[in-house]
C-alpha cells in the first residue's frame, strides 16, 4: 500500500528512483512523484496517474541531483490527484516527504499547526508531518532531533523517507507499523518499502524496526533508536534474482507467477520434507509443549485465509487439535479465546499485511505462541512472531495471489505432518500424505497443460455479469479461492458456496445460463455434490466441472480434468484451472490483469 524509494549516492538519482517505483508499483498506482536536491534546493515533481506519468514529466526536467525520495500511491485521504501526491513538503519547503501508511491523529496535528501559522493545501493526512517537523526544527532542533520529536506525536502508521534541503547530504528514513528496508551498495544506498524494488543495485538489506531512525548518505548510515541512542543492525542478504522481478518474456506478472508454481512448490517442499522426515528451519517444538495445545487458530486475510481453510481439516484430523481459521481484520475485534494452550498461526505472503500483523500482536498479549507463514525474509510479521517460517515462492509482483497460495497450502500441510510427528501421533495416512505432497510438483505441471482448454472457456464466461462457484469439504475454500481471483481481477461479480448450503438460499440467483463452477475432487462426496450440481443445471445453470474424478452423468457443459492427489491437498491442484481462467477472462476484457483498480499487492493499512 505505497511504495517508497530514495537513493543517495554518486549516480544522477532520477532515474534509479523512477525504477525502483516502477519495481514497486504493485503497492499501489493511483499517482506518483519525486523529489531531488539540486542547487540546495529541493525540486519535486508529482503527478496524478502512473509512475510512466511520472518518468515522462521528471525526464523532462533533466535532474542532476544525487539524491532524492519518491512515491507511488494507493490512496487513502484525499482523491487521487496532483496536490495529493507525495512528496509533501512543509509551508516553508525545506522538508520534502514520502510517506506509506495512515497517521490517524492527523486532524488534531492539522488544527495544532493551524494554529501556529502553518497552512494546507492538500486533503491528505500526510502533509502534516513535513510541517510538524518544520515546527520543531523552527524551535532549534537539527534535522534529526525534529525528526525525532515529529515522529514522537504520530499515531497510527507510517514508513518515511525525508530530505532536509538545509542538509542536502542526507536522507532521515523511519518506521512504525509500515516497512522500510536500506540497501547498501558501494558508496550508495537505496530505501525503499520492500527488497525487490533494488535486487539488481544489491542484494543485502538493512530492515528497519518499529521506532529506528536512520540517517543515510553518500559513504554511511548510522541507526538510532527513538531516544536517539545510537543502534547497530545487522545486513541481511536476499537471495532472490533480478530475474524473479522480471517479466521474462511473459505478457504479465500473473501468468509466469502461475506457470512457476510447479518450481514454487519444488522449493518449498526441498526446504523442509524428504521422503521420511520433516524439518523446519527455525521451528523446533517440543512434545511436552505441543501437548498441552488445545487450539489453533490460522488468521490471515484474503487468498492467505484461504490457505487457512483449505488446511484447517488436516490440523484436526492428523493432529486431533481443534483448529479454527479466522479473517484477521475480525479476529482482534471480537475478544478471542486466546491463552497459553492456544497457538495461533498468521499466514502472510507480504509479511506486511496490518491486520494479520495486529492480530499477531493481541495473540502475544495474551501469552498465545506465534507463528509466521510468510513469503518474504525480514518482513514485519517474521520480526513479531516467535518463530517464522517461509514459502519459498519467490516474490509474488501480481496483485492476485497465485504461486504463494500454492506454496501456503503446501507449506501449511507440511507443518501439520511436523505437529503430528513431534506429538508422536501414530497415523499410517502420513507417509502416503508425504509422498504425495512430493509429487505435487510434476502434478501442477500436468494440471497447467489445461491452460488451452481453459483459455477457450473464457471466451464464453468474459462477458457474464454474474459466476458462481461450489464445493463440498476441501473443495469449499478452494472454490472461495477461485471466485476471490476471479472478481478482483475481472470484476466479474461472483460468489462461492457451500454446495450443500446452496438450496439454502443462494440457488434463488440461477438463472437461465448462469455460469456454476463446480470443484469436485473428494471421492466420498461426489454423488453429494453431484446431486448439488443438478439442482442448479435445472434451473437453467451452465455447469462447469473442475474433477480428479470420473464422473458418470453426461449433462454438464464443459468438464476440465485435474490429476488425482491425496484429497486434502487437493487445492493445490483444483485452484489452477480457476486462477488461469481468471487471467484469460482479465485479459479477454481488456483490463490490467497485474494492477486491478482499487486494489495494491500489500495492504498496510487496517
Ligand atoms: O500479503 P498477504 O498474504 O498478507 O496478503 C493478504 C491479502 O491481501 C491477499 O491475499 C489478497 O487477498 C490478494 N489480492 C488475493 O489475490
Amino acid at each position: 500500500m505505497c511504495g517508497i524509494v530514495g537513493y543517495v549516492g554518486s549516480k544522477k538519482a532520477q532515474p534509479i528512483l523512477i525504477k525502483g517505483l516502477f519495481n514497486l508499483e504493485y503497492r499501489g498506482y493511483d499517482s506518483a512523484g519525486l523529489s531531488t536536491i539540486e542547487n540546495d534546493d529541493i525540486e519535486i515533481i508529482k503527478t496524478k496517474g502512473r509512475v510512466n506519468s511520472l518518468k515522462e514529466k521528471s525526464e523532462n526536467k533533466n535532474l542532476n541531483g544525487t539524491i532524492g525520495i519518491a512515491h507511488t500511491r494507493w490512496a487513502t485521504h484525499g482523491k487521487p490527484s496532483d496536490v495529493n501526491s507525495h512528496p509533501h513538503l512543509d509551508n516553508s519547503n525545506t522538508f520534502s516527504v514520502v510517506h506509506n501508511g495512515i497517521i490517524e491523529n492527523y486532524t488534531e496535528l492539522k488544527e495544532m499547526l493551524n494554529s501556529k501559522g502553518y497552512n494546507f493545501s492538500s486533503q491528505t493526512d500526510t502533509e502534516v508531518i513535513p510541517n510538524l517537523i518544520h515546527y520543531y526544527y523552527s524551535k532549534g532542533n537539527d534535522f534529526i532531533h525534529a525528526v525525532s520529536l515529529a515522529s514522537k506525536d504520530l499515531k497510527g502508521s507510517y514508513a518515511l523517507s525525508i530530505l532536509c534541503k538545509n542538509e542536502p547530504d542526507k536522507i532521515i528514513a523511519t518506521r512504525k507499523d509500515s516497512p522500510l528496508v536500506i540497501g547498501e551498495g558501494q558508496s550508495e544506498f537505496f530505501i525503499s518499502s520492500d527488497t525487490p524494488a533494488y535486487l539488481n543495485e544489491t542484494k543485502n538489506f538493512y530492515f528497519l524496526d518499529d521506532n529506528d531512525i536512520a540517517v543515510i548518505t553518500k559513504n554511511n548510515i548510522d541507526f538510532y533508536n527513538n531516544n536517539l541512542d545510537k543502534i547497530s543492525k545487522n545486513i541481511k542478504t536476499i537471495d532472490w534474482s533480478q530475474d524473479s522481478v522480471q517479466k521474462n518474456g511473459y505478457e504479465d506478472f500473473m501468468l509466469k507467477e502461475i506457470y512457476e508454481q510447479p518450481n514454487s512448490i519444488r522449493e518449498t517442499i526441498s526446504s523442509t520434507l524428504t521422503q521420511d522426515k520433516v524439518e523446519i528451519e527455525g521451528l523446533k517444538l517440543s512434545k511436552e509443549y505441543l501437548k498441552t495445545i488445545n487450539r489453533i487458530y490460522i488468521v490471515a486475510c484474503g487468498t492467505a485465509m484461504h490457505a487457512g481453510l483449505a488446511v484447517k481439516k488436516l490440523f484436526e484430523n492428523l493432529c486431533k487439535i481443534q483448529t479454527e481459521v479466522d479473517l484477521a481484520s475480525e479476529f482482534r475485534y471480537r475478544d478471542p479465546l486466546i491463552d497459553e494452550k492456544t497457538l495461533c498461526l498468521y499466514i502472510s505472503q507480504s509479511g506486511e499485511t496490518a491486520d494479520t500483523i495486529a492480530a499477531l500482536k493481541l495473540a502475544k498479549q495474551k501469552n498465545s505462541k506465534t507463528i509466521a507463514i510468510s513469503n518474504v525474509i525480514g518482513s514485519s510479521i517474521t520480526r513479531e512472531a516467535d518463530y517464522s517460517i517461509y514459502t519459498h515462492a519467490g516474490p509474488e509482483i501480481a496483485v492476485a495471489s497465485t504461486k504463494a497460495y500454492t506454496a501456503q497450502v503446501t507449506l501449511l500441510s507440511i507443518l501439520a505432518i511436523y505437529f503430528a510427528e513431534v506429538l508422536e501421533i501414530e497415523n499410517p495416512q502420513i507417509k502416503s500424505l508425504k509422498q504425495d505432497i512430493l509429487e505435487l510438483p510434476s502434478k501442477v505441471t500436468e494440471v497447467l497443460k489445461v491452460n488451452d482448454e481453459v483459455k477457450e472457456l473464457s471466451k464464453e464466461l468474459y462477458d457474464k455479469k454474474d459466476i458462481f462457484f461450489i464445493g463440498r469439504g476441501i473443495d469449499y475454500p478452494a472454490s472461495l479461492e477461485g471466485s476471490l481471483k476471479l472478481k478482483e481481477i475481472s470484476y466479474i461479480h461472483s460468489d462461492a458456496y457451500a454446495s450443500g448450503e446452496l438450496k439454502h438460499g443462494p440457488i434463488a440467483l440461477i438463472e437461465n445460463n448462469t455460469p456454476l463452477i463446480s470443484i469436485i475432487t473428494d471421492k466420498k462426496l461426489v454423488e453429494k455434490s453431484i446431486s448439488n450440481v443438478q439442482e442448479v443445471i435445472t434451473r437453467g445453470a451452465t455447469s462447469i466441472i473442475i474433477t480428479n474424478q470420473k464422473l458418470v452423468e453426461n449433462n454438464f457443459h464443459k468438464i476440465i480434468h485435474i490429476p488425482e492427489t491425496n484429497n486434502y491437498i487437493s487445492p493445490v491442484l483444483s485452484v489452477i484451472p480457476l486462477q488461469l481462467l481468471a487471467y484469460h477472462v482479465s485479459k479477454l476484457k481488456g483490463l490490467d490483469v497485474d494492477k486491478p483498480r482499487n486494489l495494491a499487492k500489500s495492504v498496510t493499512v487496517e
